[in-house]
């Protein structure tokens, strides 16, 4: 038998060929998952990132219930064309207050997870109405209601207590809070604006839907969306070095 028919012993014994396979797949198995117990953590850490404020908090939730995530993904993987469209490629660290995650599987519509900033909150509220206004082409379904809908603030303390109990850290303040920072962050004239913005550092506070007579749902998106991908200063990272 020479070196190179060695394996026949496993092609001719079908129960030895499934113990070699089990062996092999238990090493490889091994070599991913061992490791993991020796890193404090698989994030890296980041400056910049803070719990999503009350105002952007409902905002995601509106996204979620409308089902955003069905045709938008929010990560950008490390792939050249990818960064020259969206920008940075997105770290886990950016996805660590997200419960739950809103990576996607499908983009009808473009990626999100650098969308904040890129357009004016007029923008967003005109395309959000009807996108045809602003992209003829598009074939994105309208949400000219959020504009009517009062955002219902009664339920964000809880979410942001049921954030806490999985680990997002908001401190006793931000949460006891949470109704003043929701209105105070979409009206600059409000009294709380300043202890807002003790409570959230380089938040955006302004009146996202130009209507300053209520907090709308339209408020709560916009704020989302502005903030998404604007946490992390990526000036200090050059995440594209390593693909040059
Ligand atoms: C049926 C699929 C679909 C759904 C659902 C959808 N979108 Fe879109 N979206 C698109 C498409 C296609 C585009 C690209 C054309 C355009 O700009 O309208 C787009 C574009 C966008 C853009 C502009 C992105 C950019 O970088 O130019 C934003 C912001 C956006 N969508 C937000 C949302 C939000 C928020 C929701 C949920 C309320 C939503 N979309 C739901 C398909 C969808």
């Amino acid at each position: 038998m020479s070196a190179w028919n060695k394996h026949e012993v496993f092609e001719k014994n079908s129960m030895l060929l499934l113990v070699g396979i089990l062996v092999m797949v238990a090493i490889g198995g091994l070599v991913e998952i061992v490791p993991l117990f020796y890193l404090k953590s698989t994030i890296e850490k980041v400056t910049g990132m803070r719990p999503y404020t009350p105002l952007e908090l409902a905002g995601r939730n509106i996204y979620i219930r409308e089902g955003c995530y069905l045709c938008h993904s929010q990560m950008v993987r490390p792939m050249r064309d990818e960064l020259e469209r969206y920008g940075p490629y997105s770290l886990a660290a950016e996805s660590m207050y997200d419960h739950p995650f809103q990576w996607g599987s499908k983009r009808t519509g473009p990626d999100l997870a650098r969308v904040g900033g890129k357009y004016s909150d007029d923008w967003h509220r005109e395309h959000l109405i009807d996108p045809r206004a602003v992209v003829p082409e598009s074939i994105m379904p309208g949400y000219p209601f959020l504009m009517e809908a009062r955002l219902d603030a009664r339920s964000i303390t809880d979410h942001l207590k049921t954030n806490a109990i999985i680990g997002v850290p908001y401190t006793d303040a931000q949460i006891e809070n949470a109704v003043a920072d929701l209105t105070s962050q979409a009206n600059p004239d409000a009294d709380g604006v300043d202890a807002f913005l003790e409570r959230y550092p380089n938040a955006q506070v302004r009146d996202f839907d130009g209507n300053p007579r209520e907090v709308s749902e339209m408020d709560a998106l916009i704020a989302y969306l502005q903030m998404l991908g604007t946490l992390v200063d990526f000036k200090m990272y050059d995440n594209k070095a390593n693909l040059r």
